[in-house]
């Protein structure tokens, strides 16, 4: 059921109010900050040829750095699928092959999601696994 009341401009193409339309805003608002500080960091204060593994390391051994490394690969694995799976349903994705899709994004997404975890954990000395 579309809840967009009787203007003639769709504002979003997610049902507004649903929880995937909150999701999708909740973690754009996220990507505008960890974005912007990761370009800033990563091109500007250290520039693409001096991003070394020793760099990375040492990066990465900070908790705080870690925790939003970590929080950002959330938010944008949420954000990217969530919103890919949106596009699909718009374009006529329905039934039986919209839940397929579903499920095949929810897994792709887990698998995305724990081989970074897995990734971070490698990167940093807080983590001896
Ligand atoms: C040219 C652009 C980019 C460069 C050079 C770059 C570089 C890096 C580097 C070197 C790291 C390791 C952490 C560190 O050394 O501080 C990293 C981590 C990460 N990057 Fe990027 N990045 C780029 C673009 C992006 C974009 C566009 C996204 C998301 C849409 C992204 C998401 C992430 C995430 C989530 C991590 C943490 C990975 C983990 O926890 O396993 N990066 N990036
Ligand atoms: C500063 C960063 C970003 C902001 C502020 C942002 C914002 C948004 C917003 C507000 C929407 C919902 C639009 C609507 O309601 O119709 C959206 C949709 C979407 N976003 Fe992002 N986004 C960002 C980064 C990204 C990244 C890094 C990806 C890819 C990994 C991505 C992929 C998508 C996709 C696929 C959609 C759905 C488009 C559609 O329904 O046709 N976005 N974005």
């Amino acid at each position: 059921m579309s809840t967009r009341g009787s203007d003639a401009v769709a504002r979003s193409a997610f049902e507004r109010g649903s929880l995937r339309w909150v999701l999708q805003r909740a973690t754009a608002v996220f990507l505008i900050g960890t974005l912007a500080f990761h370009f800033y960091l990563l091109h500007f204060v250290n520039h693409a040829a001096d991003i070394t593994l020793a760099g990375t390391t040492a990066r990465m051994g900070e908790l705080g750095y870690l925790l939003t490394m970590v929080a950002f690969l959330f938010a944008a694995t949420v954000h990217g699928v969530n919103g890919v799976y949106n596009a699909l349903v718009n374009a006529g994705l329905s039934g039986t092959r919209a839940r397929v899709v579903k499920w095949g994004l929810i897994v792709a997404s887990i698998a995305l999601l724990v081989q970074g975890l897995r990734v971070a954990a490698a990167m940093s000395p807080l983590i001896n696994l």
